[in-house]
């Protein structure tokens, strides 16, 4: 069966079979290897992607039911080589973590300030709480969040 696939805004066909995690759809098809499995088990936020414009964990969705939707991974962020606001205002904080945890906190922050009125530290703590890390800490990456959140805001 062939699945018509949007991934990044560009049309793309999958031959799996459609219960295939779509995490390994983006990661063995299309090479978009962002989108990391570490759980498989919806647990740890690393595989997250946006299927029209909302986090999902992409080791939970079977690609077939990803056909139709706009799927966006960690890759389409910058564009031409220029980081997209949020990555770059993580990176003035130097909050840019390990390549396991953060593609998935950046997807989730993507979608989230896309969404987001004003969020609070809190509202950004509270969308950060299906992505893992166990080894360094969230602090940086909210002050980030933040910022970007409040640039959004000045800038309309
Ligand atoms: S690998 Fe998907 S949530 Fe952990
Ligand atoms: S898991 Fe990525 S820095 Fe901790």
């Amino acid at each position: 069966m062939r699945l018509s696939l949007e991934i990044n805004g560009e049309d793309r066909f999958s031959l799996s079979d459609p219960l295939t995690p779509l995490v390994d759809v983006l990661r063995d098809e299309f090479f978009l290897t962002g989108a990391k499995v570490v759980c498989r088990e919806g647990f740890c936020g690393a595989c997250t992607v946006l299927l029209d414009g909302q986090p999902a964990v992409s080791c939970l969705v079977p690609v077939g039911l990803a056909a139709g939707c706009k799927i966006t991974t960690v890759e389409s962020l910058a564009r031409d080589g220029v980081l997209s606001p949020l990555q770059r205002v993580m990176e003035e904080y130097d909050a840019v973590q390990c390549g396991m945890c953060f593609p998935g906190m950046l997807m989730t922050l993507t979608g989230f300030l896309a969404r987001a009125r004003n969020p609070s530290r809190e509202d950004i703590k509270e969308a950060l709480v299906g992505n893992v890390c166990r080894c360094t800490g969230y602090e940086r990456i909210v002050d980030a969040a933040l910022a970007a959140a409040q640039a959004t805001v000045v800038e309309g």
